[in-house]
């Protein structure tokens, strides 16, 4: 998958950034649909995280998930590659203990390690030949004893986009067209993948239309 996709990725993001909550899946989170049920089963399960001295959140958008983070920890780091979502993230967070910076999480190495690694809707956006790199570098980010949070769509997930080869034309309000990547992962196999690259005691819960996958540094590595 091209250079050109990851860029085009970027700035499709950049430019939703304004109407990314009114389109999101957060706002599918309203009402009592099935799908509606499981969002807030997910969200159950972030509020039931418990504290962490420090957490990094990949991709954190429009601070969706950075909220709910903050009452987990006194020191949060949250990374996107958009100015337009950190800058909204920020405006709506309002919340002096998170360290915002922008980042492309293809070219990123964690510069310290932190308790929880924690990423919404990201890793789908990862395609698969970069996908173990990207493992490993989640990996180098935890503290020996941390813990990395995934919540996502699975494979099969009944909330179907037009996928052509893992890649995605997603069009804003105003009409523009973008080409995205789009990997419904299948959790057992992303399980099997991350045992490869030193992460052990996988937890697994695999929905209709979102999987979250919670999982810890290996100690013997
Ligand atoms: C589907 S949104 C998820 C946002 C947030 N985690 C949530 O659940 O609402 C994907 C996010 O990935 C960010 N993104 C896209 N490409 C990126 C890259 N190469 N590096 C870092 N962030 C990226 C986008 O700006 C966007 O905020």
């Amino acid at each position: 998958m091209s250079d050109t996709l990851l860029r085009e990725q970027i700035a499709y993001y950049r430019a939703r950034a304004s109407e990314y909550e009114e389109t999101a899946l957060p706002t599918l989170g309203a009402g009592d649909t099935p799908m509606a049920r499981e969002w807030r089963d997910a969200e159950r399960v972030v509020h039931a995280l418990p504290q962490y001295t420090d957490i990094l959140e990949l991709a954190c958008g429009t601070g969706v998930w950075t909220r709910l983070l903050t009452q987990h920890t006194e020191h949060l780091t949250a990374l996107d590659a958009a100015p337009e979502m950190l800058e909204l993230n920020r405006a709506q967070v309002n919340d002096a203990r998170v360290n915002y910076e922008c980042v492309n999480l293809f070219e990123w190495e964690a510069t310290q390690e932190y308790e929880l690694v924690f990423m919404a809707f990201w890793l789908s956006h990862v395609p698969d030949a970069q996908l173990d790199l990207f493992l490993q570098r989640v990996r180098r980010a935890l503290k020996s004893n941390g813990t990395v949070f995934i919540l996502d769509e699975p494979r099969g997930t009944k909330n179907v986009i037009p996928t052509n080869e893992n890649i995605q034309a997603r069009t804003l309000n105003d009409g523009r067209t973008f080409s995205i990547v789009k990997e419904y992962y299948a959790p057992e196999e992303l399980c099997a993948r991350m045992r490869q690259f030193g992460f052990s005691s996988i937890e697994v819960s695999r929905g209709d239309y979102f999987f979250w996958l919670r999982a810890a540094r290996s100690q013997n590595d």
